[in-house]
């Protein structure tokens, strides 16, 4: 599926692209090269890396398309000139590992929850400017959000309009996030909407993450730490079915709308597991069971037909998105060395080195 040839929203503020899905969303969207300009704010926390952006900047004419912009989107001064010079504000800008906000709420809330706030802020002052004339239009606001809103989903599927149970410090804050938006669009009027992805993989995925962190061991045949029975179940979505459909909305959502982004590729960690490892060829004595992560969510899925009746249609197979993935790591073992490096070391102690001590053999 491919965005109009001359899309509405233009002139993009893309914050988090230095990160996973973000990355994929800028890379994409240039790649088409239908006139689309992106301004990149990325704070560059440990999940943002300029190498993510290298295909952009190693093409001359998509990168003068580019413009980057190092800075937090919870600091109004940096955001307002960016919002002012955009016809939209596509918001990847976030912590986003659960692992993390169980060690560290505090960074969840000020970037997930406050982050938002300046952002929306900065958008109504330029719905103001609109409103006198002083711009052409008002920015729409797209705020990327995540299936973890709706918690812990033990059978069927999610609907947009189902309550959100939020179980984590990270769905806790997206959920926040994404209720200040919709707060702004009934209030305010703002052109404002929001899309809920569920788990996302693919090339540039940062190896804390399950399926990275257990390719990249298993290449260096370390331990998988599995948590608990294993039997947890996410729909694992491949990064640019992800970033389209975000894409998608954003030139042909309605405002004040919610769209679920599912994959339909529910499987268990086990079942995602044992495909890797037939792909690395590297036995499952690799994987130890390890103490559960606190609060885990036994089960994400939501039902897309509101995405599909606004024309979008994934296009990845997880079984070739998985393969495609796992050949990417094999070729790209610099850019995850540098990563598993430095702090990462500090990071991986805290969350496993008391986990594995006291591991035990998955079994199968
Ligand atoms: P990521 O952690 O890889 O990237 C996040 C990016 O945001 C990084 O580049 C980081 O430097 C930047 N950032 C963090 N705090 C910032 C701040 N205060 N100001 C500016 N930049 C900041 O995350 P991702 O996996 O690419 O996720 C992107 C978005 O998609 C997030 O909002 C996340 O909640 C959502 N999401 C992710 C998934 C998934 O499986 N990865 C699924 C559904 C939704
Ligand atoms: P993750 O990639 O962190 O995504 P999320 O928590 O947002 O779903 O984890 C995916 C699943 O894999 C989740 O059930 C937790 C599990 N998991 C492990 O078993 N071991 C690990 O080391 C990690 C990082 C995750």
């Amino acid at each position: 599926m491919t965005a109009p040839a001359s899309p509405r929203f233009r002139r993009l503020l893309v914050t988090g692209g230095a990160g996973f899905i973000g990355s994929c969303f800028v890379r994409d969207t240039l790649a088409r090269r239908d006139g689309t300009t992106i301004v990149v704010l990325d704070k560059m926390t440990y999940a943002g890396n300029r190498a993510n952006l290298a295909p952009v900047v190693a093409d001359p004419e998509q990168a003068a398309h580019l413009t980057f912009v190092v800075g937090d989107i919870a600091d109004a001064k940096a955001v307002a000139p960016l919002v002012a010079g955009v016809d939209a504000v596509v918001n990847f800008a976030a912590e986003s590992h659960v692992d993390r906000s169980i060690l560290d709420p505090e960074a969840f809330l000020r970037t997930d929850v406050m982050g938002v706030h300046v952002l929306l802020e900065a958008c109504r002052l330029e719905q103001e400017r609109a409103r006198k004339g002083d711009r052409a239009a008002a920015p729409r606001f797209l705020q990327v959000s995540t299936d973890e809103v709706y918690g812990s989903v033990e059978t069927g599927a999610s609907r947009e309009g189902d309550r959100l149970e939020p179980r984590s410090p990270y769905s806790a804050a997206k959920a926040g996030g994404e209720l200040l938006v919709n707060s702004y669009f009934v209030t305010y009027g703002m052109d404002a909407l929001v899309t809920r992805g569920s788990n996302t993989y693919g090339p540039y995925h940062h190896p804390e993450k399950l399926i990275p962190l257990f390719i990249t061991n298993a290449i260096d045949d370390q331990p998988l730490p599995l948590y608990g029975d294993g039997l947890q179940r996410r729909d694992w979505l491949y990064v640019a079915d992800h970033a389209g459909a975000i894409g998608h909305v954003l030139q042909n959502g309605r405002s004040g709308e919610v769209y679920n982004v599912p994959a339909e590729n529910e499987r268990t960690n086990r079942a995602v597991v044992t495909d890797l490892l037939a792909l690395l060829d590297k036995p499952w004595s690799l994987v130890r069971q390890v103490e559960d992560r606190a609060g885990h969510d036994r089960r994400y899925a939501m039902d897309g037909s509101k995405l599909a009746a606004l024309g979008w249609t994934n296009g990845m197979k997880f079984e070739d998105g998985l393969a495609a993935t796992v050949d990417w790591y094999l070729a790209h073992e610099d850019w995850w060395r540098a990563i598993k490096s430095g702090d990462w070391n500090a990071y991986y102690e805290r969350q496993y080195a008391a986990r594995l001590a006291s591991s035990k053999e998955a079994g199968r």
